[in-house]
């Protein structure tokens, strides 16, 4: 039986190898003085960006550059749209990784908003966003967060009293997300890792999320497909250029499963952990997957009434180990678990306590866990267990 769901909006999704040598003309549609958000190695880095600017400027195209480095703050957001308030902006760009995607769908928000950026943060501030902003076109150049799809920007201050926090509002869809994979081409592998592991960690949280629909299901099932085909081979060979397409096609749709279905409780150590140290998002993400999804499987086979969550674990298991004769659906779910626990050697996850996370952090990371969507409530034991599988 199909039960009710909702949907939300997507952008105009125009995705393929090439593609991003239409942002000229897709730019047009809007006017011709820009603000591009890029990060700052990894644009400068990039011979597509430089390609990309040159373009724009051939096209007549007036581009007010903003370098985003590390993770996108409120300060940040609030002085570039305090800066270009008063000038004639016709759309924001932003070329880059999730960081400044969510920097430059936040500044597209607030460009027409006289407030300050935290005053709408979820969990901070109290006040509801008009959804009034400038066009946004995202432009990925990782393949992990899916933020190009997402209706929200996850902005942070990092440091003892740090958060990470949501801008959100139907209305920051992106315009339009410009997939090109030929821009992750240069991305070094152990971000290709990270980020992989984040897009992974999406589709998976999604696919069994109680949130979840038939529509979400079957998004998340090609994206997966693709992570299996894909995953590995992008990281070991960066210039796979089929590689790189199907991640970067996982990504994108992990962004709409995670915005449609919401997420687990990998992600629910992601918020406090990145909040409060700098880790970066993929690493947590894949650090902790194998440790989750163990505990997830051994809590669903305790509580009565989770066959469905327990036969996604086994179909995850069947794509991506394959089919063996006589098998059980606990030997997929098991296999499954063995798949992303190999994932994370082969892609030398670090373990935690790397990032200066000590004995007396781990009481106040664990309160403020939260289990998200996830199909099982965890208990505080479980939460613990999780954490100390990747803790040292
Ligand atoms: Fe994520």
């Amino acid at each position: 039986m199909i039960g009710s769901f909702n949907f939300s909006v997507l952008p105009k999704i125009i995705f393929g190898k090439g593609k991003s040598a239409e942002l000229p003309k897709l730019i047009k549609g809007y006017g011709d003085n820009i603000i591009l958000v890029t990060g700052k190695e990894s644009f400068q880095n990039n011979p597509e960006g430089e390609k990309i600017v040159a373009s724009l400027k051939d096209n007549g195209i007036t581009v007010n550059p903003v370098i985003v480095t590390g993770e996108p703050s409120p300060a940040i957001v609030d002085k570039t749209a305090r800066f270009f308030r008063e000038k004639e902006i016709n759309c924001v760009v932003a070329i880059g990784g999730g960081s400044v995607i969510d920097a430059g769908k936040a500044i597209s928000a607030m460009i027409p908003d006289e407030g300050v950026v935290e005053d709408y943060l979820e969990g901070r501030g109290d006040k509801t966003h008009s959804g009034k902003k400038i066009p946004f076109i995202a432009v990925p150049t990782t393949a992990g967060t899916g933020s190009e799809t997402t209706k929200n920007a996850v902005l942070s201050r990092v440091g003892p009293e740090g958060f990470k926090a949501s801008l959100r509002h139907d209305n920051f869809v992106p315009e339009i997300a410009l997939v090109d994979p030929m821009l992750t081409l240069t991305c070094p592998p152990d971000i290709t890792a990270a980020s992989g592991m984040d897009c992974f960690t999406q589709l998976v949280e999604s696919y069994i999320s109680t949130e979840a629909s038939p529509f979400t299901d079957a998004l998340a099932q090609e994206g997966l497909k693709a992570i299996k085909k894909s995953l590995v081979t992008s990281y070991e060979d960066g210039t796979d250029v089929d590689a790189r397409t199907g991640m970067s096609f996982a990504a994108m749709v992990s962004g709409i499963c995670l915005a449609n279905a919401g997420l687990g409780i990998v992600h629910g150590f992601a918020s406090p952990m990145g909040a409060r140290f700098n880790i970066p998002h993929g690493v947590i993400c894949g650090t902790l997957m194998g440790a989750a999804n163990e505990v997830n499987v051994k809590r669903l086979r305790a509580t009565p009434g989770c066959e469905v969550d327990l036969i996604k674990y086994a179909r995850l298991g069947l794509l991506f180990t394959g089919k063996k004769e006589g098998a059980s659906k606990n030997y997929y779910a098991d296999a499954f678990i063995v798949y992303l626990n190999n994932l994370v050697e082969l892609f030398k996850l670090p373990k935690l306590a790397q990032y200066g996370i000590a004995n007396d952090h781990i009481y106040d990371i664990l309160k403020r866990a939260d289990c998200k969507n996830n199909p099982v409530r965890l208990s505080p034991a479980d939460m613990k267990e999780i954490f100390m599988k990747r803790y040292k």
